[in-house]
């Protein structure tokens, strides 16, 4: 016990010293001429944020320009150079023409602020300064020390974090918005696959996956948002300011003020640095729509569909087949298109080099031909069991005019299996259900060896794994690939997997079945 409380004061004096020798070098401006290697800092007046360089992880020598709340360099507000890491011996300058820069060995610097200012004679000085607001401006001053004006902001090149006084929105003037991207996941900065914007004509945030809308807010009625977490609701004073300049949102935080920060995660959740949630999105999975998801998937197919490849022809009525005769396109290609047009039913190469595509429109029901005098052709197989028999093969309702102009899309596309309004019929199942759900679980699979697949494409995500992983049916778990949790690695058709509680195994996701639908199965 005592040598415990003797190691607790001389951690607590060794934190205290490094504070105090922190503090004393700290200051908040880098004057023209200054420059800010990577083992200084700037500190806010008052000390709520630090800026400095700082590497994500600690077996790397990759470092970027930050900006954290001082009390926990994890809470990071701001990345200067997400898309270019420096290595150790980085600076950050600040020319007399306003040029701010990080400058690193070997690699092209990094700019912030281009060169603005040309009277360099001039008695005004430049100078930029970290505000107490997480803020870092760059401006022009007087002599007497009055603002001539702003050259660069920090807050206007916001990367995954939203601070009180930021704006999320649109600026008129020169086009350019105010919006968050997530990190690539927690050890690489880099854009990753989320974004979060405000909407001026809908009055709603939108969280965005790749682009595609994913999760809303719900309109902004009196001071909240219809589907920010409970928490959230009655913490923030929401305002909006909409003038021909700029159009944008921005909040304050009732209780914590100038301490609140949020961020958008790489999984797509919108949280509070104090841990809370401001959007809970762990349950859109592109199927569902309640509490602000979006669908995302194809709107007429679901998880459990896949195209098979299977010799045959369809029973009913002639063949109605399009042609799509651009060389460009590849099988690929052929299978996207048709997943994404609701009547198609098969495709496969026009050409005999593989080019092109042949699509089967409307057709019903397939009959497998065993005897191999057909040429294969790859068929859309639905999931059979959720209807009983063959009604399973009708997937379309209403004739639609399949249009191609570069990409497909259906024309008319109103009756997309989940609404029911104008004769609309509900008629999509899925392989997926709404309580099934990925543990981050050690183990293995019991049967046989591992059957595995890997995604070695390094922009992919863990997020990108799950939704992979969730809209293949076969797909039992993933996890990343590589070190820097980039990649996947997926396991199919695995069945059961056995949960090893020792601790030597590193764990991985694996998809938990809602028990229910276990015990139909089996
Ligand atoms: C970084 O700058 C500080 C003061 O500005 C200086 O004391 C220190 O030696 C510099 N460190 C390196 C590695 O250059
Ligand atoms: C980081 O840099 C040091 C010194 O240059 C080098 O020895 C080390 O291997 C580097 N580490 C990594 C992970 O690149
Ligand atoms: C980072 O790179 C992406 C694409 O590679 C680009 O769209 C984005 O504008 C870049 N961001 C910055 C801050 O340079
Ligand atoms: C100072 O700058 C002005 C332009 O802003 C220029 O006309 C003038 O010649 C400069 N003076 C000197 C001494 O460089
Ligand atoms: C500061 O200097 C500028 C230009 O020299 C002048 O216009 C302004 O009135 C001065 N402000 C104060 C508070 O002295
Ligand atoms: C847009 O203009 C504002 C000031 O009007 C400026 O602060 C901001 O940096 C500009 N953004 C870009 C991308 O140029
Ligand atoms: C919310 O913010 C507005 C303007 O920023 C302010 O006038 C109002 O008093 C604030 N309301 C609360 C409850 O803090
Ligand atoms: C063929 O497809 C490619 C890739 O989708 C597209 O860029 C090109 O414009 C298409 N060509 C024609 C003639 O439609
Ligand atoms: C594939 O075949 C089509 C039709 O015969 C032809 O137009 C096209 O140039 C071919 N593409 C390649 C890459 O050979
Ligand atoms: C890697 O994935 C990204 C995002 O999904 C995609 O845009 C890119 O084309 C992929 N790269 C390769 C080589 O497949
Ligand atoms: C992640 O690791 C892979 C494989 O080692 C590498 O190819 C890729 O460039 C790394 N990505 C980043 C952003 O460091």
């Amino acid at each position: 016990m005592a040598s415990n409380q003797n190691l607790h004061n001389i951690i607590f004096l060794l934190i205290f010293s490094c504070l105090l020798t922190f503090f004393a070098e700290a200051r908040d401006t880098l004057k023209a001429g200054d420059s800010l290697n990577s083992s200084s800092y700037l500190v806010s007046s008052k000390g709520a944020f630090t800026l400095g360089f700082f590497h994500p992880c600690i077996n790397t020598n990759n470092s970027y320009l930050g900006i954290w709340f001082t009390n926990d360099q994890k809470k990071r507000v701001w990345v200067g150079n997400r898309n270019a890491s420096v290595v150790n011996t980085a600076v950050l300058t600040l020319e007399t023409t306003g040029s701010l820069k990080i400058m690193a060995q070997g690699v092209d610097a990094v700019t912030l602020s281009p060169a603005q200012v040309t009277n360099y004679n001039s008695t005004n000085t430049i100078s930029a300064t970290l505000l107490d607001s997480g803020n870092f401006v760059l401006q022009e001053l007087n002599s007497n020390g009055t603002l001539i004006r702003v050259l660069w902001q920090s807050f206007d090149k916001p990367t995954d974090s939203l601070l009180p006084e930021m704006k999320l929105g649109i600026n008129h003037k020169n086009r350019s918005a105010w919006s968050l991207t997530s990190w690539l996941n927690d050890l690489i900065p880099a854009p990753g696959p989320f974004s979060l914007e405000w909407d001026p004509k809908g009055h709603q945030m939108i969280i965005r996956r790749h682009g595609v809308e994913f999760w809303t807010s719900g309109v902004l009625k009196g001071d909240t948002f219809e589907f920010i977490s409970d928490k959230s609701k009655g913490m923030y004073n929401f305002s909006v300011v909409s003038n021909e300049d700029e159009e944008y949102l921005s909040y304050t935080n009732m209780k914590q003020g100038g301490q609140s920060a949020w961020f958008l995660s790489f999984g797509g959740k919108l949280l509070s640095f104090d841990g809370s949630y401001v959007a809970e999105t762990e349950n859109c999975n592109g199927y569902n729509t309640d509490g602000g998801c979006k669908r995302w998937l194809p709107s007429c197919r679901h998880h459990d569909d896949m195209f098979d490849k299977r010799s045959g022809y369809f029973i009913h009525g002639q063949d109605h087949t399009y042609s799509d005769t651009n060389t460009s396109h590849t099988l690929n290609d052929c299978k996207v298109a048709c997943w994404n047009q609701c009547d198609c039913d098969a495709y496969t190469s026009l050409y005999d080099n593989q080019t092109g595509c042949k699509f089967w429109i409307n057709k019903g029901e397939f009959f497998h031909d065993l005897s191999g005098a057909i040429p294969p052709i790859y068929v859309l197989i639905p999931k059979p069991s959720q209807f009983g028999g063959q009604s399973a093969w009708f997937l379309s309702f209403g004739g639609k005019l399949l249009s191609f102009d570069g990409s497909y899309v259906a024309e008319t596309e109103n009756c997309n299996g989940y609404n029911t309004d104008g004769g609309c019929k509900r008629w999509l199942p899925s392989c997926r259900r709404h309580d099934d759900m990925f543990d981050k679980r050690s183990g293995y699979f019991i049967h046989g060896p591992d059957h595995t697949s890997l995604d070695t494409n390094t922009s992919h995500t863990l997020n990108d794994c799950k939704v992979a992983c969730w809209n293949q049916c076969g797909c039992d778990a993933y996890t990343s690939l590589y070190d820097n949790q980039t990649g996947c690695k997926f396991w199919i058709n695995k069945g059961e997997f056995f949960h090893d509680l020792s601790g030597a195994i590193p764990p991985i996701y694996v998809l938990i079945p809602k028990p229910s639908q276990f015990a139909l199965n089996s």
